[in-house]
């Protein structure tokens, strides 16, 4: 067992898989889904699924489609309300993982894009779109397309991070500078959290909430998870040397062993309508 790996953990299922399209054949859809179950359970994640059904008001009868269903529990979660659901998902895997969860013939997986939705003009009362727009090359298409498809009436919600927001604590400075900007780089839109706002009012709609939710990472995650892929790779790509690789691991572990680790990161939701016809 590696320095990084907890017990009961094998190092494959540490790696955090990339969300991109590009990589999605590449990545193995168990890792991605290990990953989003990982996720799913961060207070700060549910705190943001609850305010978005609750600006959703979903009723029965209506049509709900969530773009870059992942695993397919908020897809499952309008079915459950009565809607007819459909998850929009570009990766095959994610999609099987969903259609086997999902309790038979209740919610439509669908292979599709957030760029180029695979539905019509106006056929939809309720959008969401979760932790999505960070991975997608026109976040700003991609919300003029999920406004082409909302009917006039129709309510949307995006909830995206914003990866500036991220606090990692004992660090020196200056390698973690050089992580960040590292990983900052290789992400399609790691500023999402900041722009949701402005890419519904752009796309013609109206703001009817914004929310933010601050998620903190518990001690055991200075071993696991995001910050080992994330020295690990800055390992691999040159950024930082072995040696300051392997002295970031020792000051958060050490401090993790005495409860005073820090990791946080903020996330942001807005809801909006499109508007009714007069
Ligand atoms: C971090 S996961 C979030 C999944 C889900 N929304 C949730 O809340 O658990 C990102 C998802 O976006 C999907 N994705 C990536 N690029 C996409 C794109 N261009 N259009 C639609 N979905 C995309 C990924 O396959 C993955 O399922």
């Amino acid at each position: 067992m590696s320095e990084m790996e907890a017990p009961g953990e094998p190092a494959a299922k540490l790696q955090v898989g990339s969300f991109k399209v590009a990589d999605a054949a590449r990545t193995d859809s168990a890792d991605m889904a290990f990953v989003l179950d990982q996720l799913a359970q961060r207070p700060a994640v549910q705190t943001l699924k609850a305010w978005a059904l609750e600006q959703l008001a979903p009723k029965a009868g209506e049509t709900a489609v969530d773009v870059g269903s992942g695993t397919g529990e908020d897809v499952v979660a309008f079915a459950d309300l009565g809607l007819r659901a459909i998850g929009v998902e570009p990766s095959a895997g994610l999609r099987e993982e969903a259609v086997r969860r999902a309790p038979s013939g209740k919610a439509e997986f669908v292979d599709g894009l957030a760029d180029k939705l695979p539905l019509d003009d106006e056929s939809v009362d309720v959008v969401r779109c979760e932790r999505v727009l960070q991975h997608v090359e026109d976040p700003a298409g991609a919300v003029r397309e999920m406004a082409r498809v909302l009917r006039p009436g129709g309510r949307i919600v995006l909830i995206d991070t914003d990866w500036q927001t991220a606090i990692v604590h004992p660090a020196d400075p200056d390698v973690l500078q050089r992580m960040v900007d590292g990983f900052l780089s290789e992400a399609a839109n790691p500023y999402s959290g900041r722009q949701l706002r402005g890419q519904l009012v752009d796309a013609g709609l109206e703001i009817t909430g914004e929310s933010a939710a601050t998620w903190l990472e518990p001690q055991s995650c200075a071993r696991q998870g995001f910050l080992s892929m994330m020295h690990v790779r800055s390992r691999q790509s040159g950024v930082i040397t072995a040696a300051e690789a392997d002295a970031f691991v020792k000051g958060i572990t050490e401090a993790a062993d005495r409860g005073a680790f820090h990791m946080s990161l903020t996330m942001y939701a807005v809801s909006a309508v499109k508007a009714p016809v007069a």
